[in-house]
């Protein structure tokens, strides 16, 4: 099986043919995932609020995700693996940034990288592409700065467009093979798509980007609660769980496991 590359993307972007994107954070989720013909597995910063318990993705470090990062990235045959730059690991100037994009890289064996902002990060962007890292950028909402939106917000309505459409056209200029578009209105996503040579892959952007992108817990129902309004559920791994440890549970308070067949 031959590894995606960033110019596979590209071709599929030029024939019009869609590409697949979700998160995975460990090794059984990367081979079937893989398996399923993903092209792109990111080893989101959502780890935080989807494997260590934490209430949003700002609290995990970098020491934290790189050994899931290196987990999917041993697993994975074909896809192409994308390490998410944690909230405050980039930000602080072009030089952390590459060094923590290299880490990534070296040590959690990553493809690429993912990190949030438009044209702020333009400068960030182009260093690292410069040093030999391939960057997807994140922008309209960006979980990291949940606090300087002012919460979950649809960002690039209205005059808001203008803003979005410049944040694309700078990450594309700064050197950026892609870009994540995270709930922005579809209209405003489909001209994005249609005005930039980079590949757009949309999460809450409606149908008119060039490829796709969803939280696997979400996806697959193992998470509980209420989900955005994006998230379409294709199956429900909860439940299958749920059954199985209740089943378990069953067998082991009335005996009947293990029985003759499970025991040596
Ligand atoms: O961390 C993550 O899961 C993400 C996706 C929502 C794009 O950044
Ligand atoms: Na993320």
């Amino acid at each position: 099986i031959k590894r995606i590359r960033t110019h596979h993307l590209a071709e599929m972007k030029a024939r019009g043919e869609k590409v697949t994107m979700l998160t995975a954070y460990d090794m059984y989720t990367a081979e079937i995932f893989d398996e399923a013909g993903i092209e792109l597995l990111l080893v989101g910063d959502s780890a935080s609020n989807n494997v260590l318990g934490n209430e949003t993705s700002l609290p995990i470090t970098v020491d934290e995700l790189l050994p899931l990062t290196r987990a999917v990235a041993r697993t994975a045959k074909r896809a192409m693996v994308v390490g998410d730059l944690p909230f405050g690991s980039y930000q602080a100037s072009p030089e952390q940034a590459y060094l923590t994009a290299v880490r990534f890289m070296k040590e959690g064996g990553a493809h690429c990288v993912k990190l949030e902002g438009g044209a702020e990060m333009a400068p960030v962007i182009s260093k690292l592409v410069q040093g030999g890292v391939p960057v997807i950028a994140h922008i309209g909402f960006t979980p990291q700065s949940e606090h300087t939106l002012g919460g979950y917000r649809i960002q690039g309505r209205g005059a808001g467009a203008e803003k979005l459409l410049a944040d694309a056209h700078a990450v594309q200029e700064a050197g950026a093979f892609a870009v994540v578009m995270e709930m922005v209105p579809a209209d405003v996503a489909e001209q994005v798509s249609k005005e930039l040579d980079i590949l757009t892959i949309g999460i809450g952007a409606g149908a008119g980007c060039d490829g796709q992108v969803l939280v696997w817990t979400d996806a697959f129902g193992i998470r509980s609660g209420r989900m955005p309004k994006f998230v379409k559920q294709y199956a429900d791994v909860r439940s299958v769980l749920l059954d199985g440890a209740k089943a378990y549970a069953a067998d082991v308070k009335a005996g009947t496991f293990p029985d003759a067949e499970h025991s040596f």
